[in-house]
């Protein structure tokens, strides 16, 4: 069997933006995407309520940007930010004629509704099933433009020269064998790390593999304290409910009957950005002001049937499957609950990383596009514009790049197959589904949408313990075909880095900004930490420090809803 293989470009991750990048390369370059699950089984599929551009002849790009920066309590880099706003109606032009089917207004235009802190209603819809309809579209085009594949792939390490990735290894999860890949260039577009908490939005692939590897192969990862908590998750099991319920009117309340939201945001109400419902609700929910001690109300019931079949036809389906509740007759019980990560890979606009030769983007990447809180319906935009641009970017660098005089791919290979094997062969030891129960309880717990210097540090050192207890981890099975419970425990290693990278940089932030909330330091603190932070793996340990922000069009201020 051949265990080694060579493309020009090698796309990890079939998400919406790893397949756009590789349908911007594939005609001049040989690329592969290696793909954990089949791409339409990416977490993109579950995108509900819609994809933020500046359409209307009201609105403008620069809007778009202003809020943008806002919401991201200006933590986010203001070029990067134009280049987004900039780049979305031709992103969801190209999407709606590669055949997306958009809502439509009265007279036939792309139909648009508010979202979190918006000035316009900007965001594109296709009923609440946005990312389906746009994954679907863009996985087509994949096919039609020849993409390879390499379906149920994990990708287990970064493999580099000196100064240079040269390649990836892989496990090819239907036998068990480790495969070795070289390339030119690696582009890490694997989505977030929602699942190292136990209430997420997240599918369960979301586990962080190239975050992961990045920092395991010596790249920084940046802003890794920013967690977002989407305001309404449904009761009890976390599936989302799309904030376009509350774009098409839905209201919030409390145990007293009260719609709450005029105490905290009584300009913008539910429509202020997720960190500040998610803030609020929770506040209600600590107070005592909840249902059942652990959730709010979201009432959709004055919308009436027709808009409630029409726009939210998945929010009820599922609000009815998994919570027994038709939101036409009943309120939806919802809570906060961990649904994206502003953090991620720390790389610049092109997507480029300290690592040459690497590069990222999508929710993997911190393109500081997000600041500290990500407006909703900017993450689909990412995917489509910065995969379009990163692609260009991959491509002009693959143009310029010789091939290597040395790569360790086979070392590597090999090391990682007696790493497996170390680990398939461990007769009796610690369940890593355990640990992993463990970890989101720790995570939900102490370090969610309200955080202090005592539970951080309390989370901390018990993720340093899930960490070493990981060592000893032995699986119920031991063979190698399809060996499910061999993937999970790697993932199980991916995010418990992360866990500690997350709680220690939100215990280094000592201030509140965004979605980032200490109690202990209950206000924004500009003078120290208007900074981008910065964590690499240096040997077996973490180094820290605090970089710049891009400033630009719009000047810092206090943020009002
Ligand atoms: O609420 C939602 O539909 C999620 C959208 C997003 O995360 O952008």
């Amino acid at each position: 069997m051949k265990t080694n293989h060579n493309h020009d470009i090698l796309v990890i991750g079939a998400g919406l933006s790893g397949l756009r990048v590789a349908i911007e390369l594939t005609d001049r370059y040989d690329v592969a995407v290696l793909t954990k699950v089949h791409p339409l089984r990416s977490h993109s599929v579950a995108a509900q309520g819609g994809i933020n551009a500046s359409l209307s002849p009201e609105d403008s790009w620069e809007s778009h940007a202003f809020d943008t920066v806002k919401g991201s309590d200006y933590l986010a880099d203001q070029d990067v930010v134009e280049l987004m706003a900039k780049g979305a109606p031709s992103a969801v032009i190209e999407n709606e004629q590669w055949g997306t089917a958009f809502s439509r207004t009265e007279d036939g235009s792309i139909a648009q509704r508010p979202f979190g802190g918006a000035a316009y209603p900007r965001t594109c819809y296709a009923a609440d099933r946005t990312g389906h309809n746009l994954l679907h579209t863009t996985f087509e085009q994949a096919l039609r433009k020849g993409v390879k594949f390499y379906h149920e792939w994990f990708v287990t390490s970064l493999v580099k020269t000196e100064d240079r990735v040269c390649g990836v290894t892989a496990l090819e999860i239907a036998t068990g064998e480790i495969h070795g890949f070289t390339a030119k260039a690696v582009v890490l577009a694997t989505g977030g790390f929602g699942r190292i908490y136990g209430h997420s939005t997240n599918a369960l692939i979301n586990t962080g593999d190239g975050a992961a590897i990045a920092l395991r192969a010596g790249v920084p990862l940046k802003d890794m304290e920013f967690v977002q908590f989407h305001p309404t998750t449904l009761v009890p099991s976390s599936i989302l409910i799309t904030e376009g319920a509350r774009g098409e009117g839905g209201y919030l309340f409390n145990s007293e009957g009260k719609r709450f939201m005029d105490k905290y945001a009584p300009k913008d109400m539910e429509l202020a950005p997720r960190d500040i419902v998610a803030r609020a609700i929770q506040t209600e929910i600590n107070e005592g002001r909840g249902f059942g001690s652990n959730y709010v109300h979201l009432d959709l019931r004055h919308l009436g049937k027709e808009k409630i079949m029409e726009r939210l036809p998945g929010i009820r389906e599922i609000s009815m499957f998994f919570a027994g509740v038709d939101p036409i007759d009943e309120p939806i019980p919802v809570r906060p609950g961990q649904h994206y990560s502003m953090g991620g890979i720390h790389c610049n606009k092109n997507g480029a990383t300290l690592l040459d030769g690497l590069f990222t983007v999508g929710e993997t990447a911190c393109m500081s596009v997000h600041g500290a809180n990500r407006l909703g319906g900017n993450s689909l935009l990412e995917t489509l514009v910065f995969g379009r641009f990163v692609g260009q970017k991959v491509g002009e660098y693959a143009a310029d790049a010789e091939d290597f005089d040395e790569c360790t791919v086979d070392d590597a290979a090999f090391a990682m197959r007696e790493k497996i094997q170390s680990i398939l062969l461990r007769e009796s030891g610690e369940s890593h589904a355990e640990l992993k129960e463990e970890m989101g309880r720790i995570m939900d717990n102490e370090v969610g949408v309200f955080r202090e210097q005592e539970t951080l540090e309390s989370a901390l050192k018990a993720i340093r313990f899930l960490k070493e207890r990981y060592e000893n981890i032995a699986l119920p099975r031991c063979d190698t075909q399809f060996n499910y419970s061999l993937v999970r425990a790697l993932e199980l290693e991916n995010l418990l880095h992360l866990a500690e990278v997350i709680t220690m940089t939100a215990l280094m932030r000592r201030e509140s900004r965004g979605a980032h909330w200490r109690t202990d330091y209950g206000s924004r603190d500009d003078e120290n930490f208007l900074k981008h932070s910065l964590v690499s793996m240096v040997e077996d340990f973490l180094k820290t420090e605090y970089i710049d922000v891009n400033l630009g069009m719009f000047e810092v201020k206090e943020r009002k809803y």
